[in-house]
């Protein structure tokens, strides 16, 4: 095995990653090339996604991402955003994570924090009390911030918008900046890669963030 294979073996074991970032930049592409990446480095990948990820959780994005549910309060969105996440955290990641394997998750708690804080009718702190209710569990090892500014993300979303994608290139620009301040605020835990340009390119991009990065022991 190679000195790059081992190494990333060792460190992304039992680990949980999440990548999340703008509507647009590109987050499943790139976690797909990813997950693949990695499992051909004898990396064992388990990739999901939040909301959804299983069977409960697909049944509530239906209704989180309806365009006819205009009426639903902030309050109700971040509490069906947080049951989602709570039966994946349930039924995928933690069973994954016991059995040592890497979880690549495609959105998390990061994403609340940036669009419902954006809709100025939930505080951060409200959110992660909710979450250390809800899920009573650890939070990811690592969330990846795809940063692509928002009027890039929304010029790249064909088809109809659902409910989210709808709110506006405001809005969408303070999802970007909550962000952007999640990153800055907590290095630590997490990383921002740029994500204009050619997928490719990201994907490089992703690929030596992930290489160069060391978690606390
Ligand atoms: P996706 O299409 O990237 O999977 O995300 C679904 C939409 O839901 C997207 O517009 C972002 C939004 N969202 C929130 O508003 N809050 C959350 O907690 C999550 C996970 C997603």
């Amino acid at each position: 095995m190679s000195d790059l294979a081992k190494n990333l073996k060792d460190k992304l074991t039992g680990r949980f990653l999440v990548i999340d970032g703008p509507d647009g930049a590109g987050k499943s592409t790139q976690i797909k090339q990813l997950a693949e990446h990695l499992q051909s480095y004898g990396v064992e990948v388990v990739q999901t996604r939040d909301p959804g990820g299983t069977t409960i959780g697909d049944k509530i994005r239906h209704i989180l991402l309806d365009n006819s549910h205009n009426e639903m309060t902030v309050s109700c969105e971040m509490l069906l955003y947080m049951a989602s996440r709570a039966q994946l955290m349930g039924e995928v990641i933690a069973p994954a994570i016991a059995k040592n394997q890497c979880v690549i998750c495609d959105r998390w708690v990061s994403s609340t924090l940036a669009y419902q804080v954006a809709e100025a009718k939930a505080t951060p702190q409200e959110i992660i009390d909710v979450y250390n209710a809800a899920l009573k569990t650890r939070w990811p090892d690592l969330t990846i911030i795809l940063d692509l500014p928002p009027d890039e993300g929304l010029k790249r979303i064909t088809g109809t918008p659902d409910r989210m994608e709808a709110k506006g290139v405001e809005f969408h620009q303070k999802v970007y900046d909550r962000f952007i301040a999640q990153a800055k605020e907590q290095p630590d835990i997490f990383a921002l890669v740029d994500a204009t340009g050619a997928v490719e390119d990201v994907q490089k991009r992703l690929r030596e963030t992930l290489e160069n990065w060391t978690f606390p022991k």
